[in-house]
């Protein structure tokens, strides 16, 4: 198959990177299926998806540290296929560091220079340039053991922007920090990379973590890319119940629209919305829909006609805002967020307006009507999630060792 151009999108913004029908099984099943997606130069693209979807294969892919089955991999116009993995200008950073616990701080950095005999005077150049864009700048004879979680992070990195890539591939780096040193390092990573002017593909299956960094987000599910936009796509204008579950949290129902603008929802209560139909519905039959409202969208306020009419059944304060669960009077749970209590027992009535009520094509995504923080029948990946991050911290330790193995085998040469 021939594809090698360059291709401009919209913004006029060159692609660094171009995916085609990248395919990948391991042991008969398929893990990546038909992935295609560009990346521009300089962005910070994140693939974000639950644990086992694919983002590391992707990855590892475009490390040039595993095979695609089928697919192609463009990086500026040239087929990766048969470049290794040291000679692709790329380099990773890992969720387990894969430091060298003999080495001090400048060593560790210097090592991939040493290797490729760079000059002594270069070297420290540069590896002190990059100590400093790290904030480790008095950190050089220090050795690995002597450093925080987040300073051995940050030596990771040192250690991947010392080669002055095009790209860095960042793997869930900030997996093991606690939650405050990873938000400053969620920070300090968007400032080094603007700065930097390299293009960033980060891995996380955090979704706030993918909000608050990223020009460009991927989810993926099961192999598949679900949905690519910005942040703000993707939070507003999430494609399918699948993302919008995934993307904070929402509630999801079902409702019928028979003409445009408007939605009816399970319990007979007509909304206006801002979407026509969808070019395949038909016009007076009841076309079955999902229906996404965002918990801080509601208006909450007096029972009245034509709103949702219910019980107030739980409150908590989060801080800012307070959370509501609101059982409708067709038995419906809502989760509502607002500034202002409302007690538990009190009845209500709540309303939104016509932009913040999403409407989406029914599909094998659709959740099990009438619940929030939906489960998708069949689809754990919800519930495991977060209890299955420290199992995965696990098993990611014994294949750092392997990572550890290939980061030299990219560094020698
Ligand atoms: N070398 C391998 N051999 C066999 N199966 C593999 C191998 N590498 C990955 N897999 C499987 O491929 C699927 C995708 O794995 P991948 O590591 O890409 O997921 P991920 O999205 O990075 O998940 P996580 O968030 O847990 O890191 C998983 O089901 C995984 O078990
Ligand atoms: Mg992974």
């Amino acid at each position: 198959m021939q594809y090698n151009q360059i291709l401009e999108d919209s913004t006029g913004s060159e692609h660094i990177i171009e995916i085609k029908d990248l395919c990948k099984s391991f042991d008969g099943t398929k893990v990546l299926k038909n992935i295609t997606f560009y990346i521009r130069n300089n962005e910070f693209i994140t693939l974000l998806g639950p644990s086992g979807c694919g983002k590391s294969t992707t990855l590892r892919i475009i490390a040039g540290f595993e095979t695609a089955d089928s697919g192609i991999v463009n990086f500026e116009g040239k087929d990766l296929k048969s470049v290794p993995a040291n000679k692709r200008n790329i380099n990773t950073v890992f969720q387990r560091y894969a430091l060298f616990p003999h080495l001090n701080v400048f060593d560790n950095v210097a090592f991939g220079l040493k290797i490729k005999k760079v000059g002594k005077k270069e070297i420290e150049q540069r590896v002190n340039k990059a100590l400093e864009t790290v904030g480790l700048a008095d950190y050089g004879e220090r050795y690995i053991d002597q450093l925080s979680g987040g300073q051995m992070q940050r030596v990771a990195i040192a250690r991947a922007i010392v080669n002055r890539p095009r790209i860095l591939l960042l793997d869930e780096p900030l997996g093991a920090l606690d939650l405050k040193m990873r938000k400053e390092m969620q920070i300090e990573l968007k400032e080094m990379q603007r700065e930097l002017g390299i293009t960033f593909v980060y891995v996380t299956h955090d979704q706030e973590e993918a909000l608050t960094m990223s020009d460009t987000i991927i989810v993926m599910k099961d192999g598949i890319i679900q949905q690519i936009g910005t942040p703000i796509d993707v939070y507003n204008e999430p494609k399918n119940a699948y993302v919008a579950d995934f993307i904070g949290e929402s509630n999801i129902v079902a409702g019928t629209m028979k003409k445009d603008r408007e939605v009816v929802l399970s319990s007979g209560i007509t909304f206006e919305c801002v979407d026509p139909l969808f070019s395949e519905f038909t016009e007076g039959i009841a076309n079955l829909v999902d229906v996404v409202i965002r918990p801080e969208d509601f208006y909450v306020d007096k029972e009245a006609e034509g709103r949702i009419n219910g019980t107030v059944e739980s409150l908590v304060f989060k801080g800012v805002h307070y959370e509501m669960i609101v059982r409708s009077d067709d038995n419906i749970e809502w989760l509502v967020q607002n500034v202002d209590p409302f007690a538990v027992g009190s009845r209500v009535g709540l309303y939104v307006d016509p932009d913040d009520i999403q409407i989406m094509r029914r599909s094998e995504l659709s959740p099990d009507f009438g619940s929030f923080g939906i489960r998708h029948p069949g689809d754990k990946s919800q519930d495991t999630d977060s209890k299955s991050s420290s199992d995965a911290a696990e098993v990611k330790e014994s294949e750092a060792k392997s990572d550890d193995v290939e980061d030299k085998e990219a560094d020698e040469d």
